[in-house]
């Protein structure tokens, strides 16, 4: 049964925008926007300067409204308010990654206690309904990984320098105007935002909340011509991937880190701003879902999906988390990297188990060979002032 929904909104930047956009052409809701709630109310908007507000409260204390769109930047900031909107009886609809992965545990009880809603599909891979599919179609345990590249920026910038020659600065500008990055991109270059949406994977693929701290992530800032020429001589892409697969019979590993993608791979298909995961599980094999990964109205037709879900009172299952506990997250595996380094003292940082290529140069040195992740974790924050440039070769 469809209800009247009253929607108090924070945030009005690209992804507020485009919900009101996208809501405005949604005739068939019954939905209206009540107030929006933004830092600077003297910033001129497409809005009715009626519904703004810089007051919280003005939202969160309204008793009409019964769903609060949180669309704001700021992850603690974003953190309070959901606190608080749940706690004051209203469902929520949210696109902030970052703050889900750090405490979507601890806000499911709170939506549990408070018997309201908390859905965030806009926080994972824009417009593709990657957490509804998790969440009621891959809800049995065939289910064996989920991967794919999960950030539009950071593919938006590797297809411009792959396919177009451009410069790294220039492509990270053109995604930022485009209202793609993040408003510090380094989220988006540095792999953590793609981690963030994979442990909403995780726990709805796999029932698993992961601490971020626990997964490996390294991005595509220092990636040099020598690193797209040595993919282009073998054939291959570079693109930034996030997996969570099961691993080892009961137990389950996180990874983003840039990957050697061969041709007939989904995520070699996949240029500009979209998103594609690949779906693997037994006896169905592998599926695609490719899509608009950022951006103000395809996130907005994210949030509006959600929007609608609630207006026949949708709710997760968790499933997975109900049904299917017991797996355990591990670093203890063994994966294939290209490790590009410049001081040869770096090298000793990492524990190679097997090497199969090496090229030591005057301009740069390379070396192809296999370690354990859990080895890469414990040096995980040494790596981020290296002049080095890693990237992982391995299944979809
Ligand atoms: N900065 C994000 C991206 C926005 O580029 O994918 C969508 O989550």
């Amino acid at each position: 049964m469809s209800k009247k929904l009253k929607i108090g909104i924070f945030g009005y930047g690209v992804v507020g925008s485009g919900l009101a956009h996208v809501l405005k052409n949604s005739k068939g809701l019954d939905a209206s926007i009540v107030k929006v709630c933004v830092k600077n109310a003297e910033k001129e908007r497409d809005l009715d300067s009626k519904l703004l507000t810089t007051n919280p409260d003005d939202i969160l204390n309204d008793p009409e409204i019964n769903v609060v769109a949180e669309l704001i930047d700021d992850a603690e900031a974003a953190y309070g308010i959901v606190k608080k909107a749940l706690q004051k009886g209203k469902h929520i609809v949210s696109a902030n990654k970052k703050m889900l992965a750090y405490h979507v545990e601890e806000l499911i009880q709170l939506q549990w206690q408070h018997n309201v809603s908390l859905l965030y599909e806009a926080s994972a891979c824009g417009s593709i309904p990657i957490i509804r599919n998790l969440e009621e179609y891959y809800d049995n345990d065939l289910l064996q990984s989920v991967s794919g590249i999960l950030n539009g920026s950071s593919n938006y910038i590797l297809t411009k320098i792959f396919n177009e020659n451009s410069d790294y600065q220039i492509a990270l500008k053109e995604a930022q105007d485009l209202g793609y990055a993040e408003s510090d991109p380094t989220s988006d270059v540095g792999g953590f935002d793609t981690l963030y949406k994979l442990i909403l994977l995780g726990v709805h693929g796999f029932g698993l909340f992961v601490h971020p701290d626990e997964v490996f992530n390294c991005g595509i800032s220092n990636l040099s011509t020598h690193d797209i020429q040595l993919a282009s001589q073998k054939g291959y892409k570079i693109r930034l991937i996030g997996k969570v697969s099961k691993v080892n019979g009961n137990q389950v590993n996180l990874l983003v880190a840039p990957k050697f993608v061969k041709p007939n791979e989904h995520a070699y298909t996949v240029d500009s701003h979209y998103n594609g995961v690949v779906i693997q599980g037994n006896f169905y094999d592998n599926q695609f879902m490719y899509g608009k990964g950022a951006g103000a109205h395809p996130t907005g037709s994210a949030v509006l999906s959600d929007i609608t879900a609630l207006a026949y009172d949708y709710k997760y299952e968790y499933k997975k988390l109900k049904y299917y506990g017991g797996l355990q997250f591990t670093n203890n595996m063994d994966v294939e990297i290209y490790l590009r380094y410049s001081d040869k003292k770096d090298l000793s940082l990492f524990n190679f188990k097997e090497i199969s290529e090496s090229l030591t140069g005057k301009e740069f040195n390379y070396i192809i060979g296999t370690l354990n992740l859990s080895e890469l974790i414990k040096i995980r924050e040494q790596l981020l002032e290296k002049d080095i440039f890693l990237a992982y070769f391995g299944e979809e």
